[in-house]
């Protein structure tokens, strides 16, 4: 599988299927890659803020490429036209050739729109199997069920927000690594804003330290070959 970083949280899978994770790239100052240039054929969302959900509408038109996200935030996205895969938290689904299982993940959701916010369920993570198992945390703080959904779904690579302020920093993304204990770890969800400021190397140097995984670090762009 080839996993391009796109930057902030998204990536591009391309395994079985071309899966596309979290496309905030309209609007974001890291993005690799224009909208209207990404082949895919799904759409995966974690979570309705604007900085996930991003262009997941337009994409998913343009490729017609189902949206999978959580229940209210497919719904939300299907009035716009797309076609949905609206599931929850701890079920799995076939889509294409690609296994996708929806994670917990601790943090909040919503949409925010003309200063008013409506719901977007709760907040999630997928394990993408489309040939190589990958696990997208979404964004969340680190928990002790991380250990559950290494033992349950063995993802072979991580990938994980270590920004700090909305998510997980540094400290709290290696403990993670390390109850996952996936060879291999990608971090994200950083230096895209001020808040988030985060040195990867660092992060790197900390799970070399204390996991016997392997951190690999992308530049927005970039690619990773998994298995
Ligand atoms: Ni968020
Ligand atoms: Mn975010």
């Amino acid at each position: 599988m080839k996993v391009t970083w796109l930057g902030h949280a998204a990536f591009l899978l391309e395994g079985k299927d071309r899966i596309l994770v979290d496309p905030f790239l309209s609007g974001n100052p890291m993005a690799s890659m224009k909208a209207e240039d990404v082949e895919c054929d799904i759409v995966c969302v974690t979570h309705a803020h604007g900085d996930h959900y991003g262009d997941a509408v337009a994409i998913a038109k343009g490729n017609d490429a189902p949206i999978v996200a959580i229940y209210e935030v497919a719904t939300m996205a299907q009035a716009l036209g797309p076609d949905i895969v609206g599931m929850n938290i701890g079920g799995s689904t076939k889509v294409g050739d690609t296994r996708i299982t929806m994670t917990n993940a601790i943090h909040s959701s919503c949409f925010v729109g003309d200063g008013k916010i409506e719901a977007g369920g709760n907040p999630a993570g997928f394990v993408i199997d489309s040939g190589s198992r990958v696990y997208h945390s979404g964004d969340t703080g680190v928990f002790g069920d991380m250990r559950l959904i290494g033992e349950l779904y063995e993802p072979e690579l991580a990938l994980l927000p270590i920004g700090d302020f909305y998510t997980m920093g540094i400290r709290e993304a290696t403990k993670a690594v390390e109850l996952l204990s996936t060879p291999t770890v990608i971090p994200m969800h950083y230096n895209t804003f001020e808040a988030i400021q985060q040195d990867p190397r660092e992060f790197k140097n900390s799970v070399s330290m204390k996991t016997s995984s392997e951190a690999v670090i992308l530049k927005p762009g970039e690619s990773y070959s998994l298995g």
